[in-house]
């Protein structure tokens, strides 16, 4: 694939506190010194411009490097400026924003997120509405540069900046990176329902101390997450079609912050399932993983597929990289898919049709006689 080299990577980023990458990394203490100490000074270097932040939408975070404006609008203005001006100061070609910031409170898309009009009225009259990651994404639309949504906040899911992206020929997508524990879930349900196992609860809980469970333990910025991690089994069960399988599903998801644990956090899941004459069996799933070390190579493919999808045309909400997402965004009027599997087979089919080669069915009758008439 002509994907962007990565010796060829600059990086950019805006924070309200204003650490710069190094005293960040070693605060959050998830690399190794060892890791660190041969790349202090790159990293030293990457110092975060001033945030457009609002603390109604992060209870949990206070920050003194952000940016003041008298109406979101301007703010947005300020953004747009920053991208600019990066864009000139690194001497790069080409820009892809992922929004890697904290998980805002809950929003419903309304009124106000319909059309580019309504939206930019919007920023005028600082309407709450309005989120900052949403002020990023008009910005970087504005700049023609692709957006993806690595948190659970609406942020680009809606029509106004949806359509803003088909109209300036930009790929977006989202939301929230698959990464821990809904990732084992929608390996595992897809799995259940192939055999068709029947399911009678799925209870999910995580510890974990980092600053994003810090943000988290905050129910408003929860809910949103909640809403994120709940939809999954919905869609790859489909309980419309089997309601004696998938009809009563208990499903609760649950975030709690501990601190002693940092980064590497505990998922935790408990699986009802039943099967043959209704016989109940039980899974247990413990993973004790590293949130940050599963992040951190999605945000990196993710921008290097955003940039492939700007330089091959492609437009509006990106499908084929809902591999990537807890929560895909879609077309309108289309279902997201869950599968892990169906997701990666859908990346790779993309990328094979992007190079002009056939595209992988599986159906496997060459290996038969028959195949060959
Ligand atoms: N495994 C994972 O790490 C994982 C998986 C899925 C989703 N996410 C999401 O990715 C996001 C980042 O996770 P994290 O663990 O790196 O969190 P983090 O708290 O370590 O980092 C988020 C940063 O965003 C900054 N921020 C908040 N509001 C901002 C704004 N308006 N503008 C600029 N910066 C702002 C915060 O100050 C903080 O430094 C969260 O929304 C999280 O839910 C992470």
């Amino acid at each position: 694939m002509p994907l962007a080299d990565l010796k060829d990577l600059v990086f950019g980023a805006w924070d309200p506190i204003p650490d710069d990458a190094y005293a960040a990394a070693t605060k959050a203490g998830v690399l190794e010194r060892a890791h660190l100490e041969p790349i202090a000074d790159f990293l030293k270097g990457i110092r975060p411009m001033p945030a457009a932040f609002d603390q109604n939408y992060v209870k949990r975070l206070q920050g003194s490097n952000v940016k003041r404006a008298k109406t979101k609008r301007e703010l947005a203005e300020q953004l747009r400026a920053d991208i600019r001006n990066f864009k000139k100061s690194s001497g790069v070609d080409r820009l892809v924003m992922v929004w890697c910031a904290s998980t805002e409170v809950f929003i419903t898309p309304g009124p106000t997120h319909q059309t580019l009009a309504t939206f930019e009225q919007a920023m005028e009259h600082n309407d709450p509405a309005i989120a900052p990651s949403m002020l990023y994404a008009y910005a970087a639309l504005m700049e023609n540069v692709p957006f993806a949504n690595g948190a659970p906040n609406l942020t680009v899911d809606v029509p106004a900046l949806a359509q803003l992206a088909e109209d300036r020929k930009l790929p977006i997508g989202g939301k929230d990176f698959k990464t821990g524990q809904t990732m084992m879930k929608t390996v595992l349900a897809p799995a259940f329902k192939a055999r068709m196992l029947g399911l009678a609860g799925w209870y999910s809980t995580n510890i974990l101390g980092n600053r994003d469970g810090e943000v988290l333990d905050d129910p408003e910025s929860f809910k949103t997450k909640e809403e994120s991690k709940l939809g999954v089994l919905e869609y790859i069960l489909q309980p419309e079609l089997y309601p004696e399988l998938y009809g009563k599903v208990f499903h609760k998801v649950r975030i709690n912050y501990y601190p002693p644990r940092g980064d590497n956090k505990e998922g935790w899941d408990n699986i009802d399932i039943f099967g043959w004459l209704g016989y109940p069996m039980q899974i247990k799933v413990d993973f004790l993983c590293r949130d940050s070390i599963l992040a951190a190579p999605i945000v990196l493919d993710l921008a290097l597929f955003f940039d492939l999808a700007q330089r091959a045309g492609l437009s509006g909400v990106q499908e084929w990289l809902s591999f990537y997402f807890k929560s895909p965004q879609t077309a309108p009027g289309l279902y997201p898919e869950h599968d892990l599997f169906i997701q990666q087979t859908k990346l790779k089919n993309t990328l094979r049709w992007l190079m002009g080669e056939q595209q992988i069915t599986h159906l496997g009758v060459e290996y038969y006689e028959y195949g060959e008439k």
